[in-house]
């Protein structure tokens, strides 16, 4: 064999090898790029640290919820952005704001009587609220002139406090939202005053029926309109209606966040809720009609047709399978 015959051998054979090495290189190129692109979500590795805050890796945390949560994007789900996701220590706060809020309802107990004026409990929630060394949301809140709602009656929600005096028979919701280290606690109840009629008695025991059938719905991968179908079925149970121009809210670092909650609606609609998003149920329920009017203040609504309206509320938190009531 001439040396260029060999060489000429050789050459095809080293080009032949040199191919197919190259080949296997490309598809272990692609086959790691293809595996980085099915485990990466928005420029995050498996092992990177969870974009939550947990300190543990995005791949022990987050991803598996992150990659369920993609696939209900793509089928056209609405899903919470991460920064409706509270952290840990974002939900102490809120805790600590809720208990805080719920506390100053709990004093007013026993306490709301023919007589009172609703001033008064303005300033009394007011006055505790700042020596604890809290702040009573709602003052100035949008231009809102007082540190709480006190809803009476025919009065749906986003009552002022004034001097009038609370009747022998009258029903009052007072909404609290304080906060506390910078976090927000929102919570509101009924109190009867005196003696209410049975009717007004009723609907202030469903409301709070309301409330917690709609709690009860609160879970990972359930929806909103979950919480808002169990309200509205069991509100129509019993002959009342639900308002619709105004819904719970995500609430913890700010008064009013994401998502919108209505209370009316049906299953399986919705933003799908996931673990540690922090918002309210407040189901405002109506004797009548469910449609409302606003006074020239700009704040107190009242039902439509004068019937009687009740309404609770919670500041709630999603677990890793349910719900904890904050407030
Ligand atoms: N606390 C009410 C709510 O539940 C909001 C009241 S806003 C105010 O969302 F300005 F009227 F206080
Ligand atoms: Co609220
Ligand atoms: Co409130």
């Amino acid at each position: 064999m001439s040396g260029r015959l060999f060489f000429i051998l050789f050459y095809n054979q080293a080009t032949h090898y040199i191919r197919i090495v190259l080949k296997y290189l490309y598809m272990i190129k692609a086959f790691v790029e293809g595996f980085k692109g099915a485990v990466t979500i928005n420029k995050l590795n498996r092992n990177d640290f969870c974009w939550c805050g947990s300190q543990k890796k995005y791949k022990k945390c987050h991803l598996e919820m992150d990659e369920k949560l993609d696939r209900l994007e793509q089928e056209g789900i609405e899903v919470p952005y991460r920064d409706l996701i509270k952290t840990e220590s974002q939900i102490e706060g809120i805790r600590k704001a809720c208990r805080f809020s719920r506390s100053i309802l709990d004093d007013l107990e026993g306490k709301i009587v023919p007589g009172l004026r609703t001033d008064t409990i303005d300033e009394w929630v007011h006055d505790f609220t700042i020596s604890h060394g809290a702040y009573p949301a709602s003052l100035n809140y949008r231009g809102y002139p007082r540190s709480v709602c006190t809803s009476i009656n025919e009065v749906v929600c986003h009552g002022i406090p004034e001097a009038r005096e609370l009747q022998d028979g009258d029903i009052v919701n007072i909404d609290v939202t304080s906060i506390l280290d910078g976090y927000y606690g929102d919570t509101s109840r009924m109190y009867l005053v005196g003696d209410p009629s049975p009717l007004a008695r009723k609907l202030v025991e469903v409301a709070r029926e309301c409330l917690y059938l709609g709690i009860e719905q609160v879970k990972p991968f359930n929806r909103i309109g979950d919480i808002a179908y169990a309200i509205e079925q069991h509100a129509n149970v019993h002959g009342f209606s639900v308002v619709r121009d105004y819904g719970g809210h995500g609430v913890g670092l700010q008064f009013h966040e994401e998502p919108f909650v209505h209370h009316y609606g049906e299953r399986e609609t919705g933003m799908v809720l996931m673990p540690n998003m922090v918002f309210t149920i407040e189901p405002m329920i109506n004797a009548g009609s469910y449609k409302c009017r606003t006074l020239a203040d700009g704040w107190t609504t009242l039902t439509a047709d004068g019937s009687l309206s009740a309404q609770w509320e919670h500041t709630v938190r999603v677990t890793s399978d349910g719900v904890e009531i904050l407030s």
